[in-house]
């Protein structure tokens, strides 16, 4: 049985490698390929489509959240801190944004936050746009006549204004060379404020759009986490010592477009670097644990971590207190001057 399995694979994989080369011409070549010979992609597209009816069915608020809020206050921002100014803007957006926003404050639950920057940002927009504008009107009409209880402090700034750091670059080379991919661990737990207190850092991190439609998981129940550590292929050997798991998870389903679909990798991939970083700084150690894009493991995570299929997991990270005697490979890394590089070196003969 094993041996025919194995043969057919290898059959698949021969035609694969044969055909491959016809299909390369135009991008709908490509997509009948995938539709013939290859299942790749299948699932992703699966959860971007649950993932576009999802946003359908939410309009752009998720529980106590909403990305569609978050990136339309951003962009009024954009414009309220424009060089020169333009008394009129934001006209493709406005009355979405105040309609987002109408909703947010009418739920007892949704982040006051974020709530608060919205008002405030909406606040200055009125007070500095034209409002005479027939679209800028209604929205202001809209506005006004919902009423808010909180501060309008959290709104644009200058660059002046930014709380100085006491970062040298020195320090900040010392803490990158010092993070290394931690596997072996002192067998204790990872307290909660230790982890808030890296998150609080982890969330600063840039986002498209300020979006930030990705969380932690942490799975803290023994049984589902022993069960979840084995799942990426990457911890063989020592996965069942991690204390701490933490699943890293994008929802698709904070974007109306196709177009942005790789943007929950990216986010949150630059809050996990700055998540791993503060864990250090913090005494913790980390290490990433590759997500492979494969539906049999979606599968098996989504049921154990009870994740809709528009929720995507991006990596697992490992978190603990590094093991004073556990090994830590070199790794060594590209210089510098290899990263540095320029469209020319690409340049066809
Ligand atoms: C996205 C990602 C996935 C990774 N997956 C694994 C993994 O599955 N297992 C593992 O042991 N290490 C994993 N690592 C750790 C890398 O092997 C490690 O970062 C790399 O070798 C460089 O070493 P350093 O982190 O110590 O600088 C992963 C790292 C990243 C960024």
């Amino acid at each position: 049985m094993q041996k025919l399995k194995k043969l057919i694979i290898k059959l698949i994989e021969t035609t694969q490698r044969i055909v491959r080369p016809l299909f390369i011409g135009s991008p709908t070549l490509s997509r009948l390929y995938y539709l013939l010979f290859d299942r790749a992609f299948g699932y992703e597209q699966q959860a971007i489509l649950k993932a576009k009816i999802q946003y359908e069915k939410h309009q752009g608020i998720q529980d106590n959240s909403s990305a569609l809020l978050r990136r339309n206050i951003h962009r009024l921002e954009k414009g309220l801190i424009m060089r020169p100014r333009k008394k009129v803007f934001a006209l493709d957006y406005i009355e979405e944004t105040v309609s987002v926003y109408l909703r947010a404050v009418s739920l007892a639950h949704f982040e006051r936050s974020d709530l608060i920057w919205a008002h405030s940002v909406l606040c200055q927009f009125f007070a500095v746009c034209d409002v005479e504008h027939p679209i800028i009107k209604a929205s202001f009409a809209a506005f006004k006549a919902v009423d808010f209880d909180g501060e309008s402090s959290s709104v644009p700034y200058s660059s002046s204004e930014r709380a100085a750091h006491e970062i040298s670059p020195k320090q900040f080379k010392a803490l990158c060379k010092t993070r290394c991919s931690v596997r072996w661990f002192e067998q204790r737990e990872v307290e909660r404020e230790l982890l808030i207190e890296a998150l609080s850092m982890a969330t600063e991190a840039p986002s498209a759009c300020n979006r930030q439609a990705f969380e932690f998981m942490w799975i803290d129940d023994e049984a589902t986490k022993q069960q979840a550590v084995k799942l990426p292929g990457g911890t063989a050997g020592f996965a069942s010592q991690i204390p701490c798991l933490l699943a890293v998870v994008g929802d698709l389903s904070a974007y109306p477009f196709e177009r942005d679909r790789h943007v929950i990798y990216i986010d949150a991939s630059l809050a996990s670097m700055q998540f791993m970083l503060a864990c250090e700084t913090l005494g913790l150690s980390t290490c990433a644990l590759n997500w492979p894009e494969l539906h049999t493991l979606d599968k098996r995570a989504a049921k154990l971590l009870n994740l809709p299929q528009h929720k995507r997991i991006v990596m697992f990270i490992a978190v603990g207190y590094a093991l004073e005697e556990g090994g830590i490979p070199f790794s060594n890394k590209k210089s510098p001057e290899k990263l540095l590089t320029h469209p020319d070196l690409n340049k066809r003969d």
